[in-house]
């Protein structure tokens, strides 16, 4: 699919390949078929409901990290399929609420698991997040095993009775945007090493996300080793991408509305900008463009249309001289751009597109009055 040859009715846009979401949850089913894993989507990474909707024949429930993400979930689910939660973020003002939509409840802390397992245990599947203190993520911004890290109970606590008699299952989510599975094998090693006793005592392990396993080339390593978990210790292995399920389905296609020199530069200021994909700014990524043309003559810098002067995408080059009016895309943009997006400056979020057989069939549109909502009070 060339994504610049389909007409795009507005600008800025927010598009999503079907076509490619559904392959990559075919692939995922094709996992779960190979070794009786269970996958769920986690709707952090893109909680809009069509694509939900999309998802629910391929997986077997969906993962969240708030009561907001939970209810959102059963009421698409509506009861065919579960829920699990994990977060650093439970409140006691909820959690009545969240046992009785989740099914599994993954808690982060020992402190959270002391509270409230026993509000859980009669409803709900309980487990412990750990944090098992292998870090395999270069940037410590995305590293779940950082020093001092917030996310998961350190192993040793797995030793002690109190806490294994009220846990059924666990959970360990390390890795990020990971292309093969070697930090999964160590993470794992490491548990078997050390907390084999333990891991005959649980009925399931939730592996977590992180891994683009759309990517993945050498699948076969990942169903040899579920497969052998499952066996030995007789337990339910549990997935739970984002990222890899639509990371890279989702585009955003934006206008060029102005063209001037600063300081012997090309700007080019585009109608979207940093706020329809935060990261860009929060982490300093500059996003794959589908125009880019590395050996193009003619040199832009791609700005947002905010007054934050850092709102810029960076430097591309392009093989015409842009004009007002071109189209840019920014590819590979699915997960974590539009659910972290703000209207920031007044400007409005991206109309949202489901891409099939080369035709955009509109999803969404936010209007004044959606913004006047948000801030009448
Ligand atoms: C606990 C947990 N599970 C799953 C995910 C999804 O990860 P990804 O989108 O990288 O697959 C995340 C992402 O932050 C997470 O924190």
């Amino acid at each position: 699919m060339n994504i610049q040859n389909i007409r795009i009715p507005t600008s800025p846009a927010f598009l999503l390949d079907k076509d490619k979401i559904v392959r990559s949850a075919e692939k995922l089913q094709y996992l779960q078929q190979q070794t009786g894993c269970k996958v769920l989507y986690s709707i952090k990474s893109l909680p809009l409901t069509t694509v939900l909707q999309w998802l629910k024949p391929y997986v077997d429930g969906f993962s969240v990290s708030s009561l907001f993400e939970a209810k959102l979930a059963a009421e698409v689910l509506s009861g065919t399929g579960s829920i699990h939660l994990t977060t650093p973020g439970i409140n006691s003002r909820e959690i009545k609420e969240l046992v009785h939509i989740c099914q599994f409840i993954s808690f982060n802390s020992v402190s959270q698991l002391n509270r409230f397992a026993g509000l859980g245990s009669q409803n709900c599947n309980i487990g412990l997040r750990l944090n098992p203190g292998l870090s395999s993520v270069d940037d410590i911004r995305y590293d779940p095993c950082r020093t001092h890290s917030k996310l998961g109970a350190p192993l040793q606590y797995l030793h002690e009775k109190s806490i294994q008699q009220q846990i059924r299952g666990l959970h360990v989510h390390t890795h990020f945007a990971g292309k093969d599975i070697r930090p999964l094998e160590k993470v794992l090693a490491l548990l078997e090493r050390d907390f084999q006793k333990q891991l005959y005592s649980i009925e399931w392990l939730n592996l977590g996300g992180g891994y683009l396993l759309d990517e993945i080339e050498d699948l076969a390593t990942l169903i040899d080793l579920i497969r052998r978990l499952q066996e030995q210790y007789q337990i339910q292995v549990f997935l739970e991408p984002g990222n890899a399920v639509v990371g890279q389905a989702g585009f955003i296609v934006a206008s060029v509305i102005d063209l001037f020199d600063s300081d012997g530069k090309r700007i080019a200021v585009l109608d979207t900008s940093i706020n329809h994909n935060p990261e860009v700014f929060e982490y300093q990524i500059k996003p794959e463009l589908v125009n880019h043309d590395d050996k193009g003559h003619y040199c832009y810098d791609l700005v947002g249309n905010t007054c934050l002067s850092g709102d810029i995408f960076g430097e591309y080059r392009f093989s015409k001289v842009l004009a007002i009016g071109d189209s840019v895309f920014f590819k590979n943009v699915g997960a974590y751009s539009l659910v972290k997006a703000s209207r920031f400056n007044g400007h409005n979020f991206p109309d949202i597109y489901a891409i099939s057989n080369n035709e955009a069939i509109g999803l969404k549109k936010y209007s004044y009055q959606d913004y006047k909502n948000q801030w009448d009070g």
